[in-house]
């Protein structure tokens, strides 16, 4: 009873983190006649509750491109104005969420399995703000995050990209299984997800160039000096930024 009591209170605190650093991030970084990207997950629905918000009360004209399936609903049930990297190759912000930010603001991202279109996405901002509550605060990758480096690969190519990486890198690389269906996840691209649990810490640069020249892997879950600035919402009900060092 007790202890069913904490776990309710832990998962208030973290929603309400969740909720504080996409307010933060939407209230400081989104302006009028900009084009947004739209991370997946569900630190971003907090971010898209208040964007929405903002731009009926400011009469705000904002557009939005996807990271995923999941974004594409959350933009059209806030009644956001969807386009597409077609329309809009340059956004001038995207937004996401993260699996774990080590002390460089490299992240872990593809807990949802929604990596690669949001490498994309976050790829052609001007400004990538990452939202995250403080269990993803990390030194090194690994130290909060235990399900490994995502990986997304063609279906066919998911044994020797297994094998591969294992030689190459060690640690233990696996088939993400679906949870409510027989057989593996299958992602918005129609492709494999593997997360590898590496056992030591790398050079996540120099493993993330490697990782992708594979043949059959489509992107990694490393996304390497992309994010501009992290807000961490805290369990204290306040919230603290990092912004990518200046080396
Ligand atoms: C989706 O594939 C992921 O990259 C998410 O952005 C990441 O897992 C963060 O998700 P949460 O906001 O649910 O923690």
């Amino acid at each position: 009873m007790i202890q069913r009591r904490l776990l309710t209170t832990i998962s208030r605190m973290t929603e309400e983190a969740k909720r504080l650093a996409g307010c933060a991030a939407v209230d400081n970084h989104v302006q009028n006649n900009q084009v947004l990207g739209i991370g997946s997950g569900s630190t971003i629905v907090h971010a898209v509750n208040r964007l929405a918000e903002r731009v009926k009360k400011e009469s705000l004209n904002v557009s939005c491109v996807p990271t995923s399936f999941q974004a594409r609903q959350l933009i059209l049930q806030n009644g956001l104005n969807l386009t597409d990297l077609e329309r809009h190759p340059e956004l001038d912000v995207a937004i996401d969420g993260a699996d774990e930010v080590d002390s460089e603001l490299n992240l872990i991202k593809g807990g949802g399995g929604c990596l690669a279109q949001e490498k994309i996405v976050a790829g052609c901002a001007k400004s990538f703000i990452v939202i995250a509550d403080y269990r993803k605060d990390s030194k090194e990758f690994g130290q909060q995050w235990k399900k490994g480096i995502p990986i997304e690969v063609l279906p066919v190519a998911y044994v020797p990209v297994t094998r591969a990486i294992q030689q190459q890198f060690g640690g233990v690389v696996e088939l993400r299984i679906a949870v409510s269906k027989a057989g593996p996840v299958v992602t918005d691209n129609g492709n494999f997800l593997l997360d590898w649990k590496f056992d030591r810490v790398h050079d996540w640069n120099v493993v993330n160039t490697a990782i992708k020249m594979i043949p059959g892997v489509v992107d990694t879950g490393l996304f390497i000096n992309m994010a501009e600035r992290v807000y961490f919402g805290m369990e204290d009900g306040t919230i603290s930024f990092r912004d990518k060092p200046a080396h």
